[in-house]
């Protein structure tokens, strides 16, 4: 079996999976039970200047039969004292000294930064993470997101931190921002120990078009909230991989957005994670869904034969590369196999409407169609010079596996736009072939 404990900038936990800041990691008894469970680290719910709360505070995107696909809220950091939470801190890390237990720290003067960071430290906690990405009310008050937009002011700010950090220091980062990397760098020049990514994305999830306010109702208004869940991975994944291939930032990352399965944790580690946060997942299934998390990871590296997480780490970065670089000469098409095929014909439709009309409908005669399909309808059958490889059919396809893109050898040279300016440079005209 794999070895699957992480070294975060030196935080030490028996696996890569932390519950995020947020509802279940407010209070020692849920850190207790995420820890029983099996999670490796919790990342308490942010300390601060405790506020006050809206009721209500949660909407959701569903999708066809799936519920809570997005999460959008509006709470705001803990609602509890900070002697409650770092003495809760204190016993957790008593009981669980080798699980990883993060003080999540949002507050506004150098001084309050000064004393919330050496109570941290003092309550045993392995770690600070500076959450710099809250993009509602705190962000009004000066401080989440109004702070981690600004990269000279986040400098500033981890600058006070690291004055009296005697403990490893992670600045969350937010998505909404243009280049989430000029964060990450402000970061590392700023002296932070390592980051994570991503905070909530700024959302408005529905409008009730019986009274026109957007939800959460609060009292007639709403605001301005939080997107996390399964909807935000591929943004998160994006600014993971970012950062991970800046050769400025080289910090370690903790990857958060959207993380519901080993799998998504795995591509997580691969594009660049040392560990991952979950918190929606959390929210929505409990605590108890980080068992098949790590036996998942586990069958995965034993499956690829790899021995720890380090092997997996960041293998996926560097085959993202700017699209001047990819192969302009690359086909792949689509292949449909008949047995599996259910005659739905919406790859047809796709192809046809929203595509390139590189499926034909013709005679199902012949094909050896599958069981359950409605005889004599028409079957889809790919005009492979038409067909582009765009990979639209493969993707509305209901049935997995039916429609697979294949390579295609068309005996063309490698070309990339770049390659190709730079030979049209030097006179060669005929340098152009691609395919349609
Ligand atoms: C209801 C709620 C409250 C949150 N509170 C905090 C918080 O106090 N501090 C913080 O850094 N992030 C907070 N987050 C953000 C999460 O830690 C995480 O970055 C985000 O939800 C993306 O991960 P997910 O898709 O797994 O939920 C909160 C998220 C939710 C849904
Ligand atoms: S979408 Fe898939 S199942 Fe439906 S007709 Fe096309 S190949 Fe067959
Ligand atoms: S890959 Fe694109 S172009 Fe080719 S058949 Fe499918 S939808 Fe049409």
């Amino acid at each position: 079996m794999a070895d699957l404990s992480t070294d975060f900038a030196g935080i030490k936990s028996p696996n890569p999976f932390w519950i995020a800041s947020g509802p279940p990691a407010n209070t020692a008894y849920q850190a207790h039970r995420a820890f029983e469970a099996g999670w490796g680290g919790v990342v308490w719910k942010t300390i601060g200047d405790p506020i006050r709360n809206v009721s209500s505070r949660y909407s959701s995107i569903d999708y066809g039969n799936m519920r809570m696909v997005g999460l959008n809220n509006i709470e705001l950091i803990s609602d509890r004292s900070p002697e409650t939470n770092f003495r809760e801190i204190a016993e957790v890390k008593k009981r669980w000294p080798n699980h990883a237990v993060i003080a999540s720290l949002m507050v506004d003067t150098r001084e309050n930064w000064h004393d919330f960071v050496r109570r941290s430290a003092d309550c045993g906690a392995d770690g600070i993470e500076l959450n710099f990405g809250c993009p509602h009310g705190m962000c009004e008050r000066g401080m989440g997101s109004a702070v981690g937009q600004n990269p000279d002011v986040a400098a500033t700010i981890i600058g006070w931190v690291m004055e009296a950090a005697t403990i490893p220091v992670i600045a969350k980062l937010t998505p909404n921002i243009t280049d989430i990397t000029a964060a990450a760098r402000a970061a590392k020049r700023s002296g932070a120990n390592a980051i994570s990514l991503i905070n909530t994305i700024n959302s408005i999830t529905q409008v009730n078009l019986d009274n026109f306010v957007p939800e959460p109702f609060v009292g007639g208004l709403s605001s301005h909230g939080g997107y996390c869940g399964p909807a935000v991975k591929p943004i998160a994944l994006n600014m993971v991989q970012s950062c991970a291939s800046d050769p400025e930032v080289r910090l370690p990352i903790s990857g958060i957005g959207g993380i519901t399965t080993w799998r998504d944790a795995a591509e997580f580690v691969a594009l660049g994670a040392t560990t991952v946060q979950v918190c929606t997942a959390v929210m929505h299934y409990g605590f108890r869904i980080v068992e098949d998390m790590i036996d998942g990871l586990n069958d995965y590296l034993d499956g690829k034969g790899f021995e720890n997480l380090d092997e997996l780490r960041g293998r996926a970065v560097d085959t993202v590369r700017k699209w001047e670089t990819l192969d302009l000469n690359y086909k792949r098409i689509a292949e449909i196999d008949y047995g599996k095929c259910i005659g739905c014909n919406l790859c047809y439709i796709a192809c046809e409407d929203g595509a390139h009309q590189a499926i034909a409908l013709v005679d199902p005669a012949g094909y050896g169609l599958g069981p359950g399909r409605v005889p004599n309808k028409p079957v889809p059958e790919i005009k492979e010079e038409e067909c582009v490889g765009c990979n639209l059919c493969s993707l509305v396809c209901p049935v997995h596996d039916c429609i697979t893109m294949v390579s295609v050898e068309n005996g063309l040279e490698r070309l990339a736009w770049a390659d190709y300016q730079t030979r049209l440079a030097a006179g060669d005209a005929t340098a152009f072939a691609p395919h349609p």
